[in-house]
């Protein structure tokens, strides 16, 4: 994987007159007056700007008022627009361009909206001159007027908000530099990245969590992006096995690769595995992360379905194409261990299990009408081969809590519905309040987006079966609630009274532009850490 990091320093000075950065980002708020954040059009009657500090000092430097100037340019601050500004030579600064950043207006800022609008300004640099590529970059002030729902910890307000801006600004640096593995595009990253601010120790202090995350969810992103052809049950395997081979004081690694002893013990994700055993057969992955200090044990199970085809009841062609990503959550786990690995928390046990098998089909492949049995005991009728995700995985739950964890989390690019629900949102479902809302303060507090959705009583009710012999069945009766069937059909691989948390990532794993969002590790790794 290509570390495209570049060495990031934290500072208080004023960027303006840096003898190391050619270039500044310097962010702006759109005014409140102005009429909406897509709005650029001068307006000579509304104030344009929040004032900030560093542009009057980047004014007197220079002599001129940078508002005046932005002002006759048109600029007015409105999200993800950029008015650069190139200073001649001079002996009273050492910035050669600085580059205005509009973020719209604070009220409609959030993090991953300040990232976007951060990453927009960071990408424009790229591929210019070598000499440009000390940057540094503002991070943005008013922190009082940032992200409200965030910011509930008044004692704590300006470390929180110097932290979540911190994160917003470390993730747009990696979505502008990033690459794939198996992008042939050269890309000339930054030199060096300064990020001022006033809040030096806050920000400093976040660094570690902030570049191991990041580390973490390009890898994520790598996995899921790589081709199709190339990408087999092994690659998860040996992203394990290098993450478990560079620590091991830390990992243990276990891969079930007997198919005698799958097919006994994980008979329903066999079911999957079955039109598969001869091209790429399926291996059970667990992989243990024991920090020094552990009193807090979670489980993470990542759906790692290395490609869905649907199986014999196959996917329409448009509906297959983007189905290499369909092992996101399992990529997830395997960027939240490589996180881990950096950061190297004491007081966390992680158990992450990946049953790792493609849907495709041969003469074995799995049919329907089938009862299949499951690890936990209960029959499954097998009424859709292309609802798979959660045959592989109610068996990987049971696994799970067979090591007694406080918690499981499940994360699956698993249901169309929960991507026509939620858009580029985590869907999050849960069996217990108190670790539903755990998860979804730490998916807020990462942010990665989250809408929090009952199962009830009913989705359980939906999906059981009517045929003799079968307890549960794979696919929702009615067209209705598929997302939440889906869910309770996971957690129906767990013992009575084990909270499960499930992450529906089918829409929030990948941009319109199809590639990998990385996401959730982000919620994943603060979860983990923050327990
Ligand atoms: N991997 C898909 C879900 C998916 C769809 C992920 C779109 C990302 C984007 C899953 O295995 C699937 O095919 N689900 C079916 C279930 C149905 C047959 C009950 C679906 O959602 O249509
Ligand atoms: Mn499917
Ligand atoms: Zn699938």
């Amino acid at each position: 994987m290509p570390t495209l990091t570049p060495f990031i320093s934290v500072s208080r000075e004023c960027p303006f007159t840096s003898k190391e950065a050619t270039t500044v980002i310097s962010p702006i708020w759109q005014a409140e007056g102005a009429k909406d954040d897509d709005d650029n059009k001068a307006d000579s009657k509304t104030p344009r700007f929040s004032q900030s500090h560093a542009l009057d000092a980047l004014g007197e430097a220079i002599g001129f008022s940078i508002y005046d100037f932005a002002q006759e340019e048109g600029f007015s601050g409105a999200r993800a627009t950029q008015l650069i500004l190139r200073l001649p030579e001079s002996e009273h600064y050492a910035v050669k361009r600085v580059i205005l950043l509009g973020l719209g207006k604070p009220k409609n800022a959030d993090q991953g909206a300040l990232s976007k609008a951060y990453a927009f300004a960071l990408k424009s640099l790229l591929g210019k001159d070598e000499s440009l590529h000390t940057v540094a970059v503002s991070l943005v002030k008013n922190y009082e007027r940032f992200g409200g729902s965030l910011l509930n910890d008044e004692d704590n307000k300006v470390n929180v908000e110097a932290d979540v801006i911190a994160q917003a600004v470390l993730k747009a640096l990696y979505d502008a530099t990033y690459v794939s593995a198996e992008s042939l595009k050269p890309v000339k990253a930054f030199k060096k990245v300064i990020l001022i601010t006033e809040h030096v120790e806050v920000v400093e202090k976040k660094l570690p969590f902030l570049t191991a995350l990041n580390n973490g969810r390009a890898l994520a992103k790598d996995l899921v992006n790589k081709p199709a052809n190339t990408k087999t049950v092994q690659t998860l395997v040996d992203a394990a096995t290098e993450i478990a081979q560079a620590n091991p004081d830390l990992f243990t690694l276990t891969v079930v690769d007997d198919l005698a002893t799958l097919e006994k013990e994980m008979p329903c994700f066999y079911t999957v595995a079955r039109g598969n055993v001869k091209s790429d057969p399926p291996r059970f992955i667990h992989l243990v992360y024991k920090g020094k200090n552990a009193s807090r044990k979670v489980a993470l199970v990542g759906k790692s379905v290395i490609f869905d085809t649907g199986g014999y009841q196959v996917k329409p062609g448009n509906y297959m194409v983007t189905m290499k990503g369909d092992m996101a959550g399992g990529a997830s786990v395997l960027g939240t261990a490589k996180a881990l690995a950096e950061l190297k928390p004491e007081n966390v046990e992680v158990h992450m299990f990946l049953a790792a098998t493609p849907n495709k089909i041969d003469a074995d492949a799995m049919i329907p009408d089938s009862i299949v049995d499951t690890t936990c005991g209960k029959k499954v009728e097998i009424r859709h081969t292309d609802a798979e995700g959660r045959l592989t995985l109610i068996d990987a739950v049971t696994k799970a809590n067979e090591l007694d964890p406080e918690a499981i989390i499940t994360i699956a690019t698993l249901t169309g519905a929960a991507k026509m629900a939620v858009g580029n949102t985590i869907c999050m479902m849960s069996n217990s309040a108190k670790w539903g809302s755990l998860l979804e303060a730490s998916a807020k507090t990462s942010g990665d987006a989250v809408q929090y959705v009952d199962v009830t009583p009913a989705d359980f009710e939906n999906i059981k079966s009517k045929l003799d012999g079968a307890d549960i069945r794979n696919t929702n009766r009615g067209s209705e609630r598929g997302f939440q069937t889906a869910g309770a059909f996971v957690m129906s691989g767990a013992k009575e009274g084990t909270p499960v948390v499930h992450l529906d990532i089918a829409g929030a794993d990948m941009l319109e532009d199809e590639t990998s969002t990385g996401t959730p590790v982000a919620t994943l790794f603060t979860f983990v850490t923050g327990l």
